[in-house]
Formats: C-alpha cells, structure tokens, sequence
C-alpha cells in the first residue's frame, strides 16, 4: 500500500492500475463503518483508494474540525489490514489551492434534515458536494462506495453523479452498529461513559418505528410518537426527528413508498445522526416463515444482529 498526497502522484500510482477502481472517501478516525466500505471495494474491484481528507469546507462554525480526531498512522494500519492499494491524504492546499473558486450545489435534497439551517445548514453539503466531485476527478474511480449512516449525504451525492453525468457508480452500504444498536460514528469518541449509554436511545427510537412498521402501523405521526417516546425516556430532545421520502427527502405522511425515518441530536459533547429506511412490503412467500419466526420485521435491515 501507497500513500501519496498530491494529484501528481496519485495519478502516476493510478496509470496503468488494474480496473474497476474504488474509491473510498473518509476524513479518517476509521471505524468498522469505514472499514466495510473497504472490504466491499475489494471484493468488487482490482484497485482499492482511499481518500483521508479532513474536510474543513463541510464545517459550519462552531463544529468540531479542530477537535476532529486525526491519526494517520493508526489509520493507515486498518486501511493496509483490508487490502487498500493507495491511500490519498492530501494536505489542504493540494485540494483548495489559493483562487480556488467552483463549488458544487445540490438545489432542494439540502434544505431539510441536515442541510436546516436550524442544523448545521446548506454549506455543509456545499462542502461535501465540492469535495467528493473534486475526489472523484482526481481519483476517476469505476465505483465510489458510501455509507447509509450519511443518507442525506449519499443522496446528495447519487444526484450530483446523475446531474453532472460523472462516469461512476455509487454504492451505497448498510450502516454499521455496535452491539447495542449505536450507530458507529467517529464522533462517538466524543462520548463519556453515561452519554454513550443514552445515545442507545437513537438507535431504539428508529427500531421502534420499524417495529411499528411490522405491526401494520402506516401513519406518520404514529410512527414518529413510537420513536420519539424512546427519545424521551432517554430525556433526549432531538434537533429533528422527521419521515421523509426516501428517494427526495420531501416529506412523507404514510409509508406509500420507501421513508426516510432519520434523527439528529446533541448528545452531551456529540451530534450524532442516525436513521432507518423503513418500507410497507409484503413479505415474499420464501421469507414468511423466517419472518414469523423472527416475530416480523419490515424496513432494510441494517447489518448486525441487534435489530434482528
Ligand atoms: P466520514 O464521516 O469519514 O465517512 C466516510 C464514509 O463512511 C461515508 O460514506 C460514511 O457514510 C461512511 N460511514 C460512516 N459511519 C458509518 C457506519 N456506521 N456504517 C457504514 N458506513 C459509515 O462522510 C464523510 O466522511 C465525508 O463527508 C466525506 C464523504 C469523506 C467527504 O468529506
């Protein structure tokens, strides 16, 4: 495994590279989220990169990109564990050189949930936009692999690859919980012991919903009392809690098609998100006795057994 840190370099790595090439994109303090995406990318494609870039144009004032935790070597080790080839860490002024001038903006998909000003605003996905479409020019990667941790983040990026016709595909992969249901996140670093117990809460107030979802429940305001009674015995005070549909992010009164149920809240010295995607299916006849068994279970199913 390489590590270069600027174009040049990465594309020199890159001339000749096996194909299909993946590109992983992270601002590092890797997890087993970050890590799955890499064991995807190798399992699909001959060329695996990883970007590690702490982005400072996705922070909005008052955030957390001094403090973000930063550990290239530590990250490096996992990165070379799961088979990367090169690792791009570019320093800042190899991606925003002075005169820098373009940014990319999503229009509607980054009003809401995230992209709130009431939240951390549409700057944050200005940011994230102009990042990963100048990752993905400097990489030129068959395949960019996302986690559904970010929802919004990956369909905000799904659009831009669709308006900008950029030659890649996305891939977009479950999000990966610990044990208790807590979604990883790097910022979990952020908790103590007593917050990291009520952070759990996010995580039930989503299979909460789910769970109503399995029992029939189709009613928004129903769904979203399930989850938010979770929140409340955990004396969370959500930043939102809000149904959308899945595919636009506009808002969403049943479930007449897939539904975004995602959640934000200040956790002691953490933000964290989460969110389930939850879907009114019918089972299929091969799944009925699995899922009678199991007591029924609806939405897409993240990875682990704790929702199982
Ligand atoms: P970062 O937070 O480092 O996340 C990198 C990738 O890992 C993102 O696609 C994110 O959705 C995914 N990820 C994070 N937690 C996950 C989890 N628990 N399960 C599965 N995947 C998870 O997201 C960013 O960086 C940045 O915004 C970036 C896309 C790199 C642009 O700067």
């Amino acid at each position: 495994m390489r590590t270069v840190r600027t174009v040049a370099d990465l594309r020199a790595a890159l001339a000749g590279a096996p194909r299909p090439v993946a590109l992983v994109p992270t601002m590092g303090a890797l997890h087993e989220g970050h890590l799955s995406l890499l064991r995807r990318a190798r399992t699909d494609c001959a060329t695996v990169v990883m970007s590690l870039f702490v982005n400072p144009t996705q922070f909005v004032a008052g955030e957390d990109l001094a403090s973000y935790p930063r550990d290239e070597d530590r990250d490096a080790a996992l990165a070379a564990g799961e088979g990367a080839d090169v690792i791009f860490a570019p320093p800042e002024a190899e991606v925003f050189p002075p005169g820098f001038a373009t940014v990319v903006e999503v229009s509607g998909i980054t009003d809401v949930l995230e992209g709130d000003p009431a939240s951390r605003g549409p700057g944050h996905f200005r940011g994230v936009a102009t990042v990963v479409t100048k990752l993905l020019g400097m990489v030129g990667p068959d395949v960019a692999y996302l986690g559904q941790k970010d929802a919004q983040q990956a369909l905000v990026i799904r659009r831009v690859v669709r308006d900008l016709d950029l030659p890649v595909h996305v891939e977009v992969l479950p999000t990966v919980r610990e044990a208790d249901g807590l979604a990883m996140s790097s910022r979990n670093a952020y908790l103590g012991a007593q917050d990291r117990e009520r952070a759990t809460a996010l995580a039930r107030a989503l299979r909460a919903a789910e769970l109503e979802v399995a029992d029939g429940e189709r009613d928004a305001g129903a769904l979203l009392a399930a989850a938010r009674a979770e929140l409340d015995r955990a004396q969370i005070v959500p930043e939102y809690l809000e149904l959308r549909h899945a595919d636009d992010l506009s808002p969403a009164e049943g479930l007449d098609r897939p539904i975004l149920l995602a959640v934000a809240a200040q956790i002691g010295p953490a933000r964290l998100i989460d969110n389930v995607v939850l879907e009114a299916r019918e089972p299929a006849a091969s799944e009925l006795l699995v899922t009678s068994t199991q007591g029924g279970r609806s939405g897409t199913p993240d990875e682990g057994s704790w929702n199982r």
